[in-house]
């Protein structure tokens, strides 16, 4: 199939368009849980040395296709390359995450904002020649940024965590520099797409990682109000270029940002219900998800019949696989295969 014949497998289900067979890739897709990523890293250095090479970065993107044949190949990046881009310190320490320098709002800048993420854009153009060059005409490659909201997390919090007391106390208190904050992360965060798109990405996701941790006015003012603008922008200048919104833990707020944010695909969590969904979400949105990441690391006849009862319970929508969070790290292989033969082998 020529890539300009016909519209890629996962593009179609993404538009809405009904698909030969449920597409399918995984967050967290390139990482540690393949050996070839794990020699690679260890080549490199560091994440960031890995992430900021264009041509590691390219390759980490292309292993996990090259063994599992996804639909989506999501560029190996970071959603913490946009602090990075506006000058924020960043590093990844061994076994401690992503540690950020002190974040003082009014010393973030747009000056050297592209050319310090230039690594990236051209990883996009790489993995785009590459899947070409490989025959992986059906692949289609996605772009990605965090929402301003759970970047702003990480920005202020300094490191990786769950309940992220400060960002959230600012926000409760509707702090002014917070609010500049979120604004800033909201232009930064568009051009950033719009870049990624003109590099090559074909499909956006927006990571909303802690949506769970806002409610209310809140979850209006910081999560579908920034949300809304960036997606409206990027649909000016690219209508067709299909954006999955993903707002992990948001629960019954779910279908409050399905219906506001301006999102074309909504990606659920482990958390919601299909049968919530299935009452709750209007049909004409396609749908992602999700699969609880522990049980394809536990694999077995509880993985198989997990992803069967997905399958079938979205089965006459527009659904595209994936899991609720990202792979773990200590997956075995053999689940991957077991689960990417699961969903080619499934007839709606
Ligand atoms: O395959 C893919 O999905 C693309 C690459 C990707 C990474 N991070 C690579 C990565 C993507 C899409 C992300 C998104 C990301 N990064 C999110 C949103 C999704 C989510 O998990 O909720 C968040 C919150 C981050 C921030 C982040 N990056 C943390 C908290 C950590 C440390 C935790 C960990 O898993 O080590 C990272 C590091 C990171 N980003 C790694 C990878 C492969 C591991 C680093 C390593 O190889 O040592």
């Amino acid at each position: 199939m020529s890539e300009n014949r016909s519209e890629k497998i996962l593009l179609k289900a993404l538009r809405g368009r009904k698909a030969e067979r449920v597409p399918f890739w995984f967050m967290r897709q390139a990482g540690r849980y393949l050996p070839e990523y794990r020699a690679l890293r260890i080549a490199k250095g560091s994440f960031l040395n890995l992430a900021l090479n264009p041509s590691s970065a390219a390759e980490a993107t292309l292993q996990p296709i090259r063994r599992f044949g996804m639909d989506g190949a999501i560029i190996f990046s970071d959603i913490l390359m946009l602090p990075y881009g506006l000058g924020q310190e960043l590093d990844f320490r061994e076994g401690e995450g992503p540690v950020l320098g002190d974040l003082a709002v009014s010393a973030l800048s747009f000056d050297d904002f592209e050319k310090r993420l230039e690594p990236v854009f051209e990883a996009l153009s790489k993995v785009r020649e590459q899947l070409k060059k490989e025959n992986f005409n059906d692949t289609a490659l996605i772009g990605f940024a965090g929402g301003p909201w759970t970047v702003a997390c990480y920005m202020i919090e300094g490191k990786g965590g769950t309940g992220f007391p400060r960002a959230v106390a600012q926000a409760q208190q509707g702090d002014e520099n917070f609010r500049a904050l979120i604004d800033l992360l909201t232009e930064a965060t568009t051009r950033y797409l719009l870049a990624q798109v003109e590099a090559g990405a074909e499909a956006l996701q927006i990571f909303e990682s802690w949506a769970g941790l806002l409610q209310g006015k809140n979850f209006e003012d910081f999560i579908i109000t920034p949300t809304r603008k960036i997606i409206t922008a990027v649909k000016r200048k690219y209508p067709d270029i299909p954006v999955i919104g993903f707002p992990r833990g948001a629960g019954d707020l779910y279908l409050y940002y399905a219906e506001r944010a301006g999102a074309d695909v909504i990606s659920f969590d482990q958390h919601v219900e299909i049968s919530w969904i299935k009452a709750c979400m209007p049909r004409k949105i396609p749908v992602q998800g999700n699969l609880d990441p522990a049980l394809l690391k536990a694999g077995g006849e509880s993985l198989e019949n997990a992803a069967k009862t997905i399958l079938a319970g979205f089965s006459g929508r527009s659904h595209i696989f994936n899991l609720g969070h990202g792979i773990d790290k200590n997956t075995p292989l053999e689940n991957m295969e077991l689960l990417c033969r699961v969903i080619r082998d499934f007839n709606p």
